[in-house]
């Protein structure tokens, strides 16, 4: 099997992959799991060895079908008028929810508890109140993928949807980057690729994905 496939296997099984964008972009490696996978042990994982910003993204149409807005559409404050990114035309931050079943919502059971309704909700967003299930703010960052999906943005957000489709699996993935304890910057690709190696985890290039889905 291709490190494509594996990485299909591996969200379908419930574990992680690494994802690194592109050196041209952000440069960094995203820990990737389908959010329904995330038990409170895998948020232990995505905060001591990821160490980055927690987020659930959801595809264009679960979004709309939750109304959940692109943050910066929906403040009005002066510091969301421009979105000077280095990197992108835009990000990808919505709201932040918590589950209305969770107390603090940090925890690493109330974080898993939100990211699986959150994934629960995506595989059937007919059946779901959005509000009556969650309430924001939250400790839990939601993404939302560009309507083009990988046509018209490459980041994490876009390019974890589009493994999650690819392996017929609901569209709510949760990203988390990949820092380095030592220097506090991103992790390079080569430790990257040495921590999925070392647990036997799939690590692929943003391209690997682009070649397949773009
Ligand atoms: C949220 C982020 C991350 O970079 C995440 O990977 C999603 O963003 P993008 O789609 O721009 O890569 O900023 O912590
Ligand atoms: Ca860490
Ligand atoms: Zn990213």
């Amino acid at each position: 099997d291709t490190p494509f496939e594996n990485a299909l296997e591996s969200l379908r099984a419930g574990d992680p992959v690494l994802v690194h964008d592109a050196a041209d972009r952000e440069g960094e490696t995203d820990l990737i799991y389908h959010a329904d996978a995330v038990t409170p042990e895998a948020v232990a994982r995505l905060r001591n060895d990821a160490g980055g910003l927690v987020c659930t993204a959801f595809d264009h149409e679960t979004a709309d079908a939750f109304g959940l807005p692109f943050l910066s559409e929906e403040i009005d404050h002066p510091a969301t008028t421009d979105h000077d990114l280095g990197y992108d035309e835009r990000s990808s931050f919505s709201l932040t929810v918590n589950h209305r079943e969770t107390y603090t919502g940090i925890t690493d059971s109330d974080r898993s508890r939100t990211i699986r309704a959150l994934a629960e909700a995506a595989a059937t967003p007919e059946r779901v109140e959005f509000a009556e299930e969650f309430r924001a703010p939250g400790h839990v960052h939601l993404l939302r993928a560009a309507p083009e999906l990988l046509d018209q943005r490459e980041g994490h957000t876009e390019l974890a949807i589009a493994l999650a489709d690819a392996a017929g699996l609901p569209p709510a993935v949760v990203v988390c980057e990949m820092l380095d304890d030592e220097t506090g910057e991103a992790l390079s690709p080569v430790d990257a690729r040495a921590y999925a190696r070392r647990n036997g985890f799939t690590y692929l290039e943003g391209r690997e994905i682009l070649s397949r889905l773009g």
